[in-house]
C-alpha cells in the first residue's frame, strides 16, 4: 500500500497550483470546507472532477447525520466523476458507525471522519472503513494528538487491520513532520501548511548565492 498525500481544501485555484508541481494523490473536503468556497456543492464537485485526474481521489463528506440520510448521500457522492476513485467520508457517530458497513456493502469506499480518539478509530476500522481520519490538531486540545495517532497506526498493524490512517486537521508543519517521521500511511493537509512544508528561505538564499558566483565568474546565469 503506497503512501498517499491529499490536499484538505475546496479552493480550486490552490489545488491547481499545488498539483502543478507536487505529486498530490487527491483532495479531501468536509462540509465547512465546501461552504468556504462560496460555491454550491455540485459546482465544487464538478470543478474538482475537472482539475484532478481520475487517478487522484476525491474524498467528500455526507452532511446528514441519520443512517438513511448517510446511505442516500453516500450513493450521491459515489456518483461524482462516474464513481472513479471516490471515497465517502462518514462521521464516527453511532449512526455513522452503523452506516459504514452498509455503505461498504454497496461497493463504496469509506473514510471514517471526525475521529478524536484511537478508540473511535478502532471501531471504525472494525466496521470496515478504508480510511480513518483522526483530527490531529483538534486532538491536541485534549492531549498528545500526535502520539495517539502514532499509537493507532501500531494498533492497526498489530491486528493486521486493513484500514489506513489518514491523519487530518493540521495547523503547522511540525505536526505533519512528526507523523510523516512516524510513518503515517496517508495524510491530508491544508494548502498553506503544504506551501510551508515546501518553501524554506535557506533554499532561495543558496540559489541566489550560486547564481551570483556563476555570474561573477562567467558573466551569465546559465550553464
Ligand atoms: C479532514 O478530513 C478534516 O475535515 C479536516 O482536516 C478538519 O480540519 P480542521 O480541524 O482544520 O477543521
Amino acid at each position: 500500500m503506497s503512501m498517499e498525500f491529499f490536499i484538505d481544501s475546496a479552493d480550486i485555484e490552490a489545488i491547481r497550483e499545488l498539483c502543478d508541481f507536487l505529486p498530490i494523490d487527491g483532495v479531501t473536503t468536509n462540509p465547512t470546507i465546501i461552504t468556504k468556497s462560496g460555491k454550491e456543492p455540485e459546482q465544487v464537485f464538478a470543478e474538482l472532477a475537472e482539475v484532478l485526474t481520475e487517478d487522484q481521489k476525491i474524498i467528500a463528506q455526507v452532511v446528514s447525520l441519520d443512517y438513511n440520510g448517510i446511505l442516500a448521500e453516500a450513493e450521491r457522492i459515489a456518483q461524482i466523476r462516474g464513481g472513479k476513485n471516490i471515497v465517502v467520508k462518514i462521521p464516527v457517530t453511532r449512526e455513522g458507525l452503523r452506516a459504514i458497513p452498509a455503505v461498504k456493502a454497496k461497493g463504496i469506499s469509506v473514510l471514517a471522519t471526525g475521529i478524536y480518539s484511537p478508540d473511535q478509530a478502532f471501531w471504525a476500522a472494525k466496521a470496515g472503513a478504508d480510511y480513518l481520519a483522526p483530527y490531529v490538531n483538534r486532538m491536541c486540545n485534549y492531549g498528545d494528538g500526535v502520539g495517539q495517532v502514532m499509537e493507532l497506526v501500531n494498533t492497526l498493524a498489530q491486528y493486521g487491520m486493513d484500514a489506513k490512517v489518514c491523519a487530518a486537521s493540521f495547523k503547522n508543519v511540525d505536526q505533519v513532520h512528526q507523523l510523516l517521521a512516524a510513518g503515517v500511511p496517508s495524510i491530508t493537509v491544508n494548502p498553506d501548511t503544504i506551501r510551508d512544508m515546501v518553501g524554506h528561505p535557506g533554499t532561495a538564499i543558496a540559489m541566489e548565492e550560486f547564481t551570483a558566483n556563476w555570474q561573477k565568474a562567467y558573466g551569465r546565469t546559465t550553464l
